[in-house]
């Protein structure tokens, strides 16, 4: 979704903040812009359509100046367009701004100030709601106020989420930033003589690892020998900034491709990574030092609701899965976008779970305020972002230690979440004594088995390749699986669509032939995932179904699995896994199949259209 970055400092600000933007361009956008002001206070303003080698082919001379902010934007109000790609300026020139997030009451806004406007012999630049944010406050400036002041009160007037980035010609060695709710955070870099702003931390690596995060409701004022902070509670501070281990190389792609190619190469480092330390086997512990929750809490836990959205919702319904087999405790997944606005029935002994890869996607985090607001219940955090939104509103978190990913399509944190959730299940199932000590150990030995069994899928890489070759010009498939396979089938469906733009559709094997069996002819491919578990022979009858429609049929089975093999056009085997243990062998061959879809149709991979890496709007 947007980025924001920012500099001050010695150097020229220009060529700064273009590769601040590009290191931000996996997060999505549609246009981008900066604006860089001089010591003198002369500003200019550049902007494009399309991407960010577009926005650098129309700058002729990059500006002079030391201080300046850029943004990619992700359209929300008004089309992909130059005039209304950020930075946007107030009406006299006096103050440029960026942002990320919605200001929803921006019609009322532009209403109150349209005959301002039209008494200035002046009007609305652009059909963004983020033009009213320069124009409250100019106003506020013109009445005297300070720019501090002016930030405050313009921010007090808007409704909805923001992070913003501002600029003065004002006060032209200077940069402001200034977050409320939660469109995303807003991190501020530390140099020597120099200070950087960002959206996230990527953009700012390459110059420096110490850094500040804005809390919700701080403005900051940035000059080129630091920051200082006005807090929610409005008391001024110079905050000391952390050091951030993240390995500027941990982000680039390597010998790889795309990102995504790495990030699914990268999954059996990051599930061992995420397991190590707190899966123990002799004698057998889970998180022992990693959940801020106590066994007591966790023993008074009588229902589980594990929320996401996207891929991680559908790491949340195997987690569901794994909570009801492995802890024995009930246990639902739900959509945050949709429970964040229903009256569910929750009490103080549910837990809440909510896995975003992110730990800013805005519906996860409404539905975390709701749950704080109306019940109170407990609430742990799976994400790959420490310091995120998600872990600060939840009362423990689990980390996922997956390092940065890049590619828009989740593959490497998907994986995480799965190991974090299995994890959980294995700690509440013991805590609460639903699990016996010998079981205990049993599903924690499996566990430490995840990290190969990814790695022998992806193993598969060349098969994967040559079968998405094949079927490369489908205009549709459908992806069956059962059990713990469906929310497999569902996410396989969803990495068709999101690369490859082929309509897929996840079902539950046994809910084909209640109607989308009439879908399916010879042009109308199958992916079958099959492993040998509890379910296969009802697979198998689902398989003969889909056949005698003589509809292609691409069976993901074990290794080895003849009978399977000789009955599919193609067939995918993976290593055999216990029947908890499959979505660890199965994810790289979903993700590897979509991924070569799309390389052969040609498309974008890593920033595929219209999609943002973080959705911080509704
Ligand atoms: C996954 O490939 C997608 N990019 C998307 O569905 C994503 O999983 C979803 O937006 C949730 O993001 P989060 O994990 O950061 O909350």
């Amino acid at each position: 979704m947007c980025g924001i970055v920012g500099y001050v400092g010695r150097q020229s600000a220009g060529p700064i903040l273009l590769e601040g933007l590009q290191r931000l361009e996996y997060r999505g956008y549609d246009s981008s812009g900066i604006a860089v002001i001089d010591h003198d206070g002369a500003l200019a303003v550049l902007k494009r359509q399309g991407k960010l080698r577009d926005l650098e082919a129309s700058i002729e001379r990059m500006p002079s100046g030391g201080v300046g902010i850029g943004h990619t934007r992700w359209a929300t109000h008004g089309e992909p367009s130059d005039r209304n790609a950020h930075p946007h300026a107030s009406s006299n020139g006096d103050v440029i701004v960026v942002q990320n997030g919605i200001v929803e009451n921006y019609r009322e806004l532009k209403a109150e100030l349209h005959d301002e406007l039209e008494l200035a012999g002046r009007d609305w630049q652009s059909d963004t709601d983020t033009e009213v944010i320069p124009e409250l406050i100019s106003r506020e400036l013109a009445v005297g106020r300070s720019i501090e002041d002016a930030l405050i009160s313009a921010l007090s007037r808007l409704r909805g989420a923001n992070a913003i980035a501002a600029v003065s010609r004002r006060h032209p060695g200077r940069i402001y930033a200034a977050r409320k709710g939660s469109a995303g955070g807003i991190v501020i870099g530390y140099g020597e003589g120099e200070m950087f702003i960002a959206s996230d931390l990527p953009a700012l690596l390459a110059h420096t690892t110490t850094v500040h995060h804005l809390e919700d409701g701080d403005i900051a004022t940035i000059d080129a020998d630091g920051v200082t902070i006005q807090g929610a509670e409005r008391e001024a501070f110079r905050p000391t900034p952390l050091q951030v281990d993240l390995d500027p190389v941990a982000i680039a792609r390597g010998p790889y491709r795309h990102f995504m190619l790495k990030e699914i190469h990268e999954q059996p480092r990051a599930l061992s990574d995420t397991i190590r330390g707190r899966a123990r086997v002799d004698p057998p512990s889970a998180l022992a030092d990693d959940l801020a929750l106590r066994d007591e809490t966790l023993r008074g836990i009588e229902r589980v609701l594990v929320i996401g959205m996207g891929t991680s919702l559908h790491a949340a319904m195997i987690g569901r899965w794994w909570i009801e087999q492995i802890a024995g405790v009930p246990a639902d997944f739900d959509n945050a976008s949709e429970f964040r606005f229903r009256a569910p029935l929750l009490g103080p002994s549910t837990l809440v779970v909510s896995v975003t890869q992110s730990g800013e996607t805005i519906d996860t985090l409404g539905a975390m305020s709701h749950v704080r607001a109306r019940w109170g219940a407990p609430q742990i955090a799976i994400t790959n972002v420490d310091g995120s939104e998600a872990t600060r509103m939840a009362d423990a978190s689990i980390l996922i230690r997956c390092g940065p990913e890049v590619g828009v399509a989740s593959t490497k944190t998907f994986a995480g979440s799965l190991a974090a959730l299995y994890l959980l299940a294995c700690r509440l199932g013991r805590a609460r004594g639903s699990l016996s000590e010998a079981d205990f150990a049993d599903a924690l030995e499996q566990l430490l088995t995840a990290p190969s069994l990814v790695d022998r899928g992806i193993g598969q890489a060349a098969r994967c390749a040559e079968i998405a070759q094949r079927h490369n010009s489908a205009t549709n498939f459908l992806v069956l699986g059962r059990g713990i396979e469906y929310p497999l089938a569902m996410e396989a469906a969803l990495k068709c669509k999101e690369l490859s733009y082929v309509h897929a559709e996840g079902y539950a094997a046994g809910e084909m032939k209640h109607g989308p069996i009439a879908l399916l002819d010879g042009s109308f491919p199958v992916i079958a995932l099959a492993p040998r578990g509890p379910l296969f022979d009802k697979m198998m009858s689902a398989i003969q179904q889909v056949r005698a429609r003589r509809a292609p049929v691409i069976a993901v089975g074990d290794e080895g699995d003849d009978e399977l093999a000789t009955m599919v056009d193609d067939f995918i085997g993976v290593p055999p896994a216990p029947p908890l243990l499959t979505p660890f062998a199965l994810t790289p061959v979903i993700q590897l199949l979509a991924y070569h879809i799309a390389l052969s149709r040609g498309l974008d991979i890593d920033q595929p259209r219209n999609l943002a890496k973080t959705v911080t709007v509704e």
